[in-house]
């Protein structure tokens, strides 16, 4: 497949078919992201790969994600943010809990911070984080040159995820990756257009 046609089709997927992602998709995905830049040399990045039910439900309940959402108080939350922010988040945020659920696999994605998180000050601190979403984004593309697809889940109650993952101390987890291949309902959300030109400088900002 030509490169911009992967990049193209690269979207966020948070409706899965039941169909199963073999190893060897994910293998060759995690291979692929292991060929990003990274800030050190040293690549520290680590994977675990998550299949069992189990697991899933006790991700679930870390994140606190079994609550019912709202709607009526989403509509009142996001009421006069830009359309097409909207639309997202009123698809995504109901879909937290069945995409970490229904995906065939789920990936957490580890990293080695430089700095801890609490202590980061400078842009510069951050140059791990930079580096996994290197690597995220080299994962995610191999994913949709095969035709599956992923959604960049961030936990937020991450002591607790790492805990019951057994991720050591040291590191942290940059996103879960609920994995699979579209559900025929699934739809991938409108982009805000980009004039490119508009976003370039030449020389200076102004
Ligand atoms: C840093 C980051 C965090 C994100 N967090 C979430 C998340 O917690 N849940 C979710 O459903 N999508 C999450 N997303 C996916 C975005 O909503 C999605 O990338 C965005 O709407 C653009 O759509 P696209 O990926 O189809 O181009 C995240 C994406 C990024 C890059």
């Amino acid at each position: 497949m030509e490169f911009k046609e992967v990049l193209e089709r690269r979207r966020t997927i948070r409706d899965f078919s039941d169909r199963d992602v073999t190893p060897d998709i994910i293998m060759n995905a995690i291979e692929n992201g292991f060929k990003a830049p990274s800030y050190n040399h040293l690549r520290d990045w680590e994977f675990v790969v998550i299949r069992s039910s189990a697991t899933k439900i006790m991700l679930i309940d870390s994140e606190e994600l079994g609550k019912p959402v709202d709607m009526g108080e989403l509509n009142r939350i996001f009421e006069n943010e830009e359309a097409v922010k909207k639309e997202m988040y009123l698809d995504a945020i109901p879909k937290q809990k069945k995409m970490i659920l229904t995906a065939p696999v789920v990936v957490a994605v580890i990293f080695k911070p430089k700095t801890r998180v609490e202590e980061a000050r400078r842009v510069y601190d951050l140059n791990c984080l930079a580096s996994v979403w290197a690597c995220i984004e080299n994962f995610l593309l191999s994913l949709a040159e095969q035709d599956v697809f992923g959604v960049t889940y961030i936990p937020q109650n991450t002591a607790s995820v790492k805990e019951k993952l057994g991720v050591p101390g040291e590191y942290e987890i940059a996103a879960l990756i609920p994995v699979g291949y579209k559900a025929d309902s699934a739809k991938a959300l409108r982009q805000i257009d980009i004039d490119v030109q508009k976003r370039i400088h030449y020389e200076r900002w102004d």
